[in-house]
């Protein structure tokens, strides 16, 4: 690990949580801007990878981290939104591609979507496929994140199932370096 890799992953400032609830949504919703104005340098923005410590994340809590720029969601789901998430046929699914950068084509079953086999770990890109806000955690009909820019409903595997936004919200490359560091790009 180079040392502005390190740098990069252990910089607690542009990290922030979001716990479950509606008074953590409203959290959310305010934090990111203000996330947003401590922007990391240029040498930071520019690096492609970076390391992500997620050992304090709780299960059904969700860590955002800045990463090129752009908001990714690194959520610990609890077993109820696995079950949940694992319980949907395809064909209620409006895209059915997985969107995972990890997989190729494959299709949008959520065993396809997250980091790990048991599903704990769901990581993707936290922009709208619609037009690019950053959807809300914890809200929607369907339990997972709600973009209230134009009312696009995402699942608990970030799937899009109701609204216009038309993909899956975009599971970027990414990978366990060790029991506690997820590694992006
Ligand atoms: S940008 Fe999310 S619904 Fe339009």
């Amino acid at each position: 690990m180079s040392q502005a890799d390190d740098h990069a992953g252990t910089r607690r400032d542009f990290l922030y949580y979001a716990t479950a609830g509606t008074g953590a949504v409203a959290a959310g919703a305010v934090a990111w801007p203000l996330v947003n104005q401590m922007n990391p340098s240029a040498d930071v923005l520019a690096l492609s990878s970076i390391r992500v410590d997620v050992a304090d994340v709780e299960p059904g809590t969700q860590l955002t981290v800045k990463w090129l720029g752009k908001p990714v969601f690194i959520r610990r789901r609890t077993q109820e939104e696995i079950d949940e998430a694992r319980a949907v046929a395809l064909a209620d699914l409006p895209d059915p591609v997985a969107q995972n950068d990890n997989l190729g084509s494959v299709d949008a079953s959520d065993e396809n979507r997250t980091l790990d086999e048991a599903g704990e770990w769901l990581v993707m890109m936290g922009v709208c496929t619609h037009l690019g806000c950053v959807p809300l955690g914890d809200a929607g009909d369907f339990g997972g994140w709600f973009c209230p820019c134009h009312g696009s409903h995402y699942d608990t595997a970030g799937r899009i199932r109701k609204g216009p936004a038309p993909t899956n919200l975009p599971v970027p490359v990414a990978e366990f370096v060790d029991e506690t560091t997820i590694k992006l790009g």
